[in-house]
C-alpha cells in the first residue's frame, strides 16, 4: 500500500513573510511525527524562505510550477526544474488553472514531467475534467489522455503521484462522491499499468478538489486513494493540521 500523501496548494496566496508564518504554524501544530507525508506548494517567491523555516521538519516542499529547459535558452521570467531542486522534492504540474488560463497543452506539460524527473523531482500531476465533460458522460475519456499525454516517454518511474481533480469541484465547495472517486482511481490504476515504467500499484493517487476537515475522512476510507491536495483549507494551519491528523488516523 502507497504512503498516504496530503499535499497544500497555496496558489497565488500569501507574502513573503505569511508564508513563512503560515508554515511555521503548520510544522508547530503538526502531532509529529505524522504518520504520512506532507508536502506543501508555497509560490515561487517564497520557496527559499520556507524551505528554511522547515528545515529538519518532516515536511516536504513542493513548487506549483517550472519552465521545461536546461537554461540553454533565454527564458526571462522563467525558473527552471534544475533551479528548484536545491530546494523542491516535487512539483505541481498540469494544475487546471494553467491548463485553463495558461493553455498548456498535453503535450507542453509532458515536457514539464520529463523535465522535473531529470532534475531528480517528483512531479504531481494533476488532471481533471470540466462540467460539461462530465455531463457528457466523457470523464474517463478525457482524464485517461490526460495520464498517457503527460505521461509519455517517462520511462523507469518509482515515485508516481497523480492529483484527480475535477474542475468542477475545485475551490467550488462542491466536492465529487468518494465512491464516485474511488471508481474513477480504480480505472486510472488499470491504465497507468499499461504505461511502461509505471509499477501502478505503488502510484499515490489523489483527490483535490472542495478537499476540508468535513470530508477528508471519506475520501482517504476509500481503497484506491492515496492521499489529497488541498487548496483553500491548507491556507489556515488549524484545518491544513485537523487534515493530516484525521488523515494520520486512517492510515495508521
Ligand atoms: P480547493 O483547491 O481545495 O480549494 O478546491 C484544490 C486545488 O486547486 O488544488
Amino acid at each position: 500500500m502507497p504512503k498516504s500523501l496530503i499535499v497544500g496548494n497555496w496558489k497565488m496566496n500569501t507574502t513573503v513573510s505569511s508564508a513563512v508564518s503560515l508554515a511555521e504554524n503548520i510544522r508547530n501544530n503538526l502531532t509529529e511525527p505524522p504518520l504520512l507525508d506532507v508536502i506543501l506548494c508555497p509560490p515561487f517567491i517564497s520557496l527559499v524562505p520556507v524551505y528554511q523555516s522547515l528545515k529538519g521538519s518532516p515536511i516536504s516542499l513542493g513548487a506549483q510550477n517550472l519552465y521545461p529547459s536546461d537554461g540553454g535558452l533565454s527564458c526571462t521570467g522563467e525558473i527552471s526544474a534544475a533551479m528548484l531542486s536545491q530546494v523542491c522534492k516535487f512539483v505541481i504540474l498540469g494544475h487546471s488553472d494553467r491548463r485553463m488560463y495558461f493553455s498548456e497543452s498535453n503535450d507542453f506539460i509532458n515536457s514539464k514531467v520529463l523535465a522535473a524527473l531529470s532534475a531528480n523531482i517528483s512531479p504531481i500531476l494533476c488532471i481533471g475534467e470540466s462540467l460539461s465533460e462530465r455531463n457528457s458522460g466523457r470523464t474517463n475519456e478525457i482524464i485517461s489522455a490526460q495520464l498517457k499525454a503527460n505521461l509519455n516517454g517517462i520511462g523507469q518511474s518509482s515515485d508516481i503521484i497523480i492529483a484527480y481533480e475535477p474542475l468542477w469541484a475545485i475551490g467550488t465547495g462542491r466536492s465529487a462522491k468518494p465512491s464516485a472517486v474511488q471508481r474513477i482511481m480504480a480505472g486510472l490504476r488499470n491504465v497507468l499499468s499499461e504505461i511502461p515504467g509505471i509499477q501502478a500499484k505503488h502510484a499515490r493517487l489523489l483527490y483535490g478538489g472542495s478537499v476540508d476537515v468535513s470530508n477528508v475522512e471519506s475520501f482517504l476510507s476509500q481503497q484506491d486513494i492515496n492521499g489529497v491536495l488541498v487548496g483553500g483549507a491548507s491556507l489556515e494551519a488549524t484545518s491544513f493540521c485537523q487534515i493530516v491528523d484525521l488523515a494520520s488516523k486512517i492510515g495508521s
